[in-house]
């Protein structure tokens, strides 16, 4: 087990694709930057120069081959090398994590969509991440269809293919879907169900009225 560094706080933001985690990480990044917080924000599969290598074995559509016990040990490779790499470093400098994607994804992807074990899949994440565990997850929720066709349209060529995960068919996202919700029910308040459906700058406001009193409880802001 990692020693975990608690003068920062970490931050994970999680839901099925398309429901704009990327967006809300960068609009909550630009508000704490805005009050003079320390901010770094990362993503996964990636956020460093070994994990970014794996994210591309993972999302490339010619590995249609791929098997879920193999994600299941990619995608935590990626998760242990950034975890130590550059999330502790930066909770140790007491600055703000926010991470666009955590463990809650293998479990929730592989598990309930894939169909491995998720108490497996929770055993070796925790021991990939070293125990470290974010303070709050946002599970930003929108149901699988909706998800699914924010991307098609968001996609300017018109020939929307979708890289190995989003192509894996509706039943698979709906089951990812209903696996964030199984899981935040039994998250004893560390996961938050935000409701994705609406614009991005309502979403961002509920986000923010629970960040901001676990920043001033923390004295980070
Ligand atoms: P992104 O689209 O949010 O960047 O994430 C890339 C894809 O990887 C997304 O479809 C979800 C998937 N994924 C998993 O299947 N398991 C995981 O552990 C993570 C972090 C992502």
């Amino acid at each position: 087990m990692l020693k975990h560094e608690k003068n920062g706080l970490f931050i994970s933001i999680e839901g099925p694709d398309g429901a704009g985690k990327t967006t809300q990480a960068r609009l909550l990044k630009t508000r704490l930057e805005n009050l003079g917080v320390e901010v770094f924000l990362t993503r996964e599969p990636g956020g460093t120069p070994v994990g970014e290598e794996i994210r591309k074995l993972l999302l490339n559509p010619e590995y249609s081959e791929m098997t879920v016990a193999c994600e299941v040990l990619l995608y935590s490779a990626a998760r242990a090398q950034l975890v130590r790499q550059l999330i502790n470093p930066s909770l140790k400098k007491g600055r703000v994590v926010i991470s666009d994607r955590y463990l809650d994804s293998n479990i929730v992807y592989q598990g309930f969509g894939g169909g491995e074990s998720p108490e497996i899949i929770e055993k070796i994440n925790l021991w990939a991440a070293g125990g470290l565990m974010p303070e709050i997850t946002f599970l930003l929720d929108l149901d699988a269809q909706t998800g699914l066709k924010r991307l098609q349209e968001g996609d300017k060529s018109g020939k929307w293919q979708g890289d190995r995960v989003e192509q894996k068919g509706l039943d698979y996202h709906c089951r990812v879907r209903q696996g964030y919700l199984e899981l935040a029910g039994r998250s004893s308040g560390r996961i938050v169900i935000i409701e994705a459906g609406g614009n991005s700058d309502a979403v961002h406001e509920k986000i923010w009225q629970l960040t901001e009193p676990l920043l001033r409880k923390k004295n980070l802001l």
